[in-house]
């Protein structure tokens, strides 16, 4: 875990949560690609210099959890326990995610908090003893409504279908527990309106408000067909639901009814990720059972789009075999960071291309970007041996590549750190890169180091000087999203001597022109994107 500058101030902590995950299998493209844009988020935030709390985890009770253990012949447990530490903990280590906390439903600090938060309920008569009968997709785990369903064709003529998993819904007959979410829908609908960001994008938020508006049902929220699960504390044959008890981890894992020190200074979350998928249990179900705890509601519930594959959204099973570890051993793990959120308008579907991600890798990383950063090294050490030298005069055309910074940062934090649109400020960042590029080529530091006037090397000077300031400045706008690739410029601009280190580098003040010291020492580094190898054949 790489998280850093969150124990630093009081107040409360810019708290970011990815949904916690099902871990009915390893992780894919579709999982790394919400987790990625929480750790670019809260990277952001820290190099604002704000304490920022990043949840993940992972969702380990229901039906579905229980069906892939029994299959592989295994208890539940200890399939969750294989697959967290081989599998999913180490992919996020490699993908170099700085999660403050990671948070597992069958850990004891979530189970019990969970039993007192429904108990609660109940005490309150929020909960009732009821029976339902219905479609149930076990994929979703969710009772669908008979208007949600497909008609199934081939092998599935003449049942009903999940619209997600195109699998066949079962019909459940159960009593149980139901809460009354049904008293929360005039409640909710006047919190959407009156904060109209609650719910993003605007398609999302139109999504929920058609849901909502038609009217909500109770929600069931026990089982009593099998015992994976938290048992409900005042009825031990029914487990909770699995919905209610992952929602939950948000409140648990932040010290809910245990640590109200650390629980008052980090909830309610400030964004919670979510795919589309699952965005009415977040913005309809989590807010209802928070509202009848009376506690406070998150600020932003922010639905991302889907990875497809063939049309469909990318899952388990129609993967085509392509393994997060596939891409990130041919491109790189920054690279692999930075594509998604590059390629993707955040909250639309979007495609993976192995294509269209080489030639996005060659053109704007290798060739723009690692580029740039080789030859303004290489002149340093050529004209300066490797010594910075100080800037002189500035002409206008230095004046545009600060105007040119001001703006980047401008608009990468806004867009990165307020709207969540990643693609946007990351485009912000290389449009100056691109500027920079253009700059030299206009200015040509090779044919002005061949004129040996002190004009000529003062000339030569501002121009080198311009350009590796001005990746002084990328490699702190960058770093949220390609850690490493940053700490590789750092470190051949000599900038940790003299500015300390990347961690510390506040966005606010990247834009600041002249930061890095004349005398500072360059080298050639690392290349930072070096050459594609040939496409693996399967
Ligand atoms: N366990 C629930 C979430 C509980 S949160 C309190 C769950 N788990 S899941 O394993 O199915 O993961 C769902 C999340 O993974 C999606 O909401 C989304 O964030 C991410 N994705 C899974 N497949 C995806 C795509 N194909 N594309 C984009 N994101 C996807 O639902």
């Amino acid at each position: 875990m790489a998280a850093t500058g969150s124990e630093q101030q009081g107040g409360k902590a810019y708290y970011v949560t990815t949904p916690i995950y099902y871990v009915n299998d390893a992780p894919h493209l579709g999982h790394a690609y919400t987790t990625v844009a929480g750790d670019v988020l809260t990277r952001w935030h820290r190099q604002r210099g704000e304490r920022v709390w990043f949840l993940t985890g992972t969702d380990e009770h229901g039906q579905k959890i229980m069906r892939s253990a029994d299959a592989h012949g295994v208890s539940p447990q200890e399939w969750c326990d294989q697959l967290v530490e081989g599998a999913w903990k180490p992919l996020w280590e490699h993908l170099e995610i700085g999660n403050n906390d990671f948070i597992r439903t069958t850990q004891k600090r979530h189970t019990d908090r969970v039993q007192e938060f429904v108990q609660d309920l109940y005490d309150k008569g929020e909960i009732y003893k009821g029976g339902y009968e219905g479609p149930y997709c076990v994929g979703c785990e969710e009772y669908k409504l008979p208007g949600e369903l497909l008609d199934g064709e081939g092998e599935f003529a003449g049942q009903k279908l999940c619209a997600i998993h195109k699998k066949p819904v079962e019909i459940l007959s159960e009593e149980n527990y139901f809460f009354r979410l049904s008293a929360y829908g005039e409640r909710l609908l006047a919190h959407y309106e009156a904060d109209p960001d609650f719910i993003q994008p605007e398609s999302a938020r139109n999504e929920v408000l058609n849901f909502v508006r038609q009217g909500l049902q109770d929600l069931s929220i026990s089982r009593s067909t099998f015992d994976w699960g938290i048992p409900i504390p005042w009825d031990a044959k029914h487990v909770i639901y699995v919905w209610v008890d992952a929602l939950l981890n948000y409140a648990t894992a932040v010290g809910y009814n245990e640590n109200q020190e650390k629980f008052e200074s980090t909830f309610p979350a400030d964004v919670h990720l979510v795919g589309k998928d699952i965005l009415r249990f977040h913005a309809v179900i989590w807010p209802a059972m928070l509202m009848a705890q009376g506690l406070p509601l998150p600020g932003r519930v922010a639905a991302n789009g889907w990875l497809m594959v063939g049309g469909e959204k990318m899952s388990k099973s129609n993967l085509t075999g392509i393994k997060p570890q596939d891409l990130t051993s041919h491109f790189g793990v920054d690279a692999y960071r930075w594509y998604f959120l590059r390629a993707i308008a955040f909250g639309q579907d979007g495609s993976f291309s192995w294509e269209d991600f080489t030639a996005r890798y060659t053109s704007e990383l290798a060739n723009d970007y690692g580029n740039l950063a080789s030859r303004v090294a290489a002149m340093v050490g050529k004209y300066f041996d490797g010594a910075l030298p100080a800037a002189t005069a500035d002409s206008e055309a230095e004046k545009a590549v600060h105007e040119g910074l001001a703006t980047a940062v401008r608009e990468a934090d806004r867009k990165i750190g307020d709207q969540l649109d990643f693609q946007g400020g990351i485009l912000a960042v290389f449009d100056f890169v691109k500027q920079v590029n253009g700059y030299i080529t206009e200015q040509e530091p090779w044919k002005v180091a061949k004129d040996t006037s002190d004009e000529g090397l003062a000339r030569l000077a501002t121009i080198l000087y311009t350009a590796a300031e001005s990746l002084r400045a990328v490699a702190v706008l960058l770093h949220p999203v390609m850690p490493e690739t940053s700490r590789k410029l750092w470190e051949s601009l000599g900038a940790e001597e003299s500015l300390g280190a990347l961690d510390d580098q506040l966005v606010q003040e990247a834009g600041g022109w002249g930061r890095l010291p004349a005398g500072t020492k360059v080298t050639k580094g690392a290349v930072l994107f070096p050459r594609l190898e040939e496409k693996p054949t399967a």
